[in-house]
């Protein structure tokens, strides 16, 4: 029998948490209130993996194109992180994680990103599982900016580019989920999901539960990774 020990764990779940809106507009609700019910999906969801074992978890919050939607939701948004990302990342770092953020952040109002700040000050241990939280970003932005910032230093190498990702210290994207039915990446992590084992479910992200994650990396432990060899 294979313990517990035995079972092959993903170090890296990247989750892109799609499906709020439609889950709203089945219940006759406004987008915004999904967007409220997602965002109370998110502790629960993460404690399991990290509960599971998993090292880090990456989360698609909004993305650098969310901001071309109508100007009320982007609006909604911003506010909803305003309201919920200090009380919904203390409960994760007081069980132990870090709290970290990808993306182009100085978008937001100054207030939001006095918060993003005061988040990432109060982690201490470096080694801690992590919660990586995907805040307008974009995979194509984030590889010119590695670029950039690689050419800078030195030689464009592919050592180079890694180092000046946002994800630079995060283990190997092991595993990405897709919630809410489409089978797309929409610009999440391009460059980390090189060989990431891809999942996608139809359960839209506020009904998703820890019982379907440990589904899902049960499932992962089956898959034969053999990053181009035989
Ligand atoms: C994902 O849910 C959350 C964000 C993109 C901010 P959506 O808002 O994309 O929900 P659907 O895809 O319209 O149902
Ligand atoms: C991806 O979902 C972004 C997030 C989940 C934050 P979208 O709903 O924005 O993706 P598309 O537009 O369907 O590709
Ligand atoms: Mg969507």
């Amino acid at each position: 029998m294979r313990s517990k020990s035995d079972t092959v764990m993903p170090r890296h779940i990247g989750i892109i948490m799609d499906g709020n809106g439609r889950w709203a507009t089945k219940r006759l609700l406004p987008r915004s209130a999904g967007h409220r019910a997602g965002v109370k999906n998110i502790t629960p969801v993460v404690t399991a993996a990290l509960e599971a074992g998993v090292q880090c978890v990456s989360l698609y919050a909004f993305s650098a194109e969310n901001k071309d939607r109508p100007k009320d939701e982007v609006d909604q948004l911003i506010d909803i992180i305003r309201k919920h990302i200090k009380p919904m990342t203390r409960g994760l770092i007081e069980r132990g994680a870090r709290v970290t953020f990808s993306g182009d952040t100085t978008y937001f109002p100054p207030d939001v990103q006095q918060q993003l700040a005061d988040i990432v000050g109060e982690n201490t241990d470096k080694t801690a599982q992590t919660v990586n939280i995907l805040l307008n970003y974009s995979g194509r932005s984030e590889l010119a900016r590695a670029a950039r910032l690689a050419a800078k230093s030195g030689e464009v190498t592919e050592a180079a580019i890694e180092a000046n990702l946002y994800t630079a210290e995060l283990p190997e994207l092991d595993m990405i989920i897709r919630t809410g039915g489409e089978k797309r990446l929409s610009n999440f992590l391009l460059y980390q999901a090189a060989y990431s084992e891809l999942f996608f479910t139809d359960t839209l992200w506020p009904d998703f539960d820890k019982s379907e994650l440990k589904e899902l990396i049960a499932e992962f432990g089956h898959r034969t990774r053999r990053f181009g060899r035989v």
